[in-house]
């Protein structure tokens, strides 16, 4: 077991999606670094279910568990949100980070990949408020954490569905953040923005061109002049998951390495 465990979400129950790999994965492992408990939710159950086993093993049994879980499903959502509510013994934090990107430009994009982005990327985040405010309500103070893409700020010529979700995600987030202050819920709500980050959404373009050429080329486009590590995104949301962000509702943290800067 780890000996330095940190206190800054302490008593937190944390229900992270797309939670199996990348940026869900290394949350997961943050918040519980800083105290949280939390649940991985995923469509990759084994392999949720093995960051789990590693969170235990690090912080110890009952810190972690997995749940099988499609964001696009309303029933499953029901389902996951109540397993996670028993096992934690509430839930205080939604992360929805789980999200996809489909390639096509606005003349070549499918519908059925149009519909398939906007599901996983937008009815997930929807779905999981929609379900999760319960449960929140009865946890405060609680916190919602959308993960967007600096793509839902700026778009690019071939990624019509993904930056149409993620400025969804963005206003999404807004909204759910009003709607729990007009209602006198303090359950905060705020987007994050990446660019370029190394997980596993690099791979299509990894697989074109090797892994240093694809993240030198995309490094280029980034002020900062590389692309970003999970951990600058997992430590934004550490960031707003914590009572630290307590002022901060309906607002965005661009993570962009400076992009949106120009
Ligand atoms: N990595 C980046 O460069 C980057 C940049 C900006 C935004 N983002 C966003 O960050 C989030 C996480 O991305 P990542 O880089 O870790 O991606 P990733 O592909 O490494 O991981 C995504 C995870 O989501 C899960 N998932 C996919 N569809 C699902 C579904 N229907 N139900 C449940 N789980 C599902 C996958 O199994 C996977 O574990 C996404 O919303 C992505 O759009 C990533």
């Amino acid at each position: 077991m780890s000996t330095s465990r940190g206190i800054r979400v302490a008593g937190k129950k944390a229900f992270i999606t797309g939670a199996a790999q990348g940026l869900g994965a290394a949350s997961a492992r943050r918040l519980a670094e800083e105290g949280a408990r939390v649940t991985l939710a995923d469509i990759n159950i084994d392999g949720a279910t093995r960051v789990a086993a590693d969170i235990d093993a690090a912080w110890g049994a009952g810190t972690a568990w997995a749940v099988a879980l499609d964001v696009t499903s309303e029933a499953g959502w029901i389902d996951a949100l109540a397993r996670a509510d028993a096992a934690m013994g509430g839930l205080s934090v939604l992360v929805n980070n789980a999200g996809i990107s489909r390639g096509g430009d606005i003349e070549t994009l499918s519908l059925e990949d149009w519909k398939m982005v906007m599901s996983v990327n937008v009815d997930s985040v929807f779905l999981g408020t929609k379900h999760a405010m319960k449960y929140l309500r009865s946890n405060q103070p609680g916190s919602i954490v959308n993960i967007s893409s600096i793509a839902g700020l700026i778009a690019g010529h071939n990624t019509p569905a993904y930056n149409a979700s993620k400025a969804a995600v963005w206003l999404l987030s807004k909204g759910i953040g009003l709607h729990c202050a007009k209602q006198g819920v303090n359950v905060r709500s705020n987007s994050i923005h990446p660019t370029y980050i190394d997980t596993p959404i690099l791979d299509p373009l990894r697989q074109r061109f090797g892994k240093a050429e694809a993240d030198a080329k995309l490094g280029r486009q980034v002020p900062l002049g590389h692309i970003g590590e999970p951990a600058d995104i997992a430590n934004a949301v550490l960031y707003l998951a914590s009572d630290e962000s307590k002022f901060m509702t309906g607002a965005e943290l661009k993570l962009d390495g400076g992009i949106s800067a120009m």
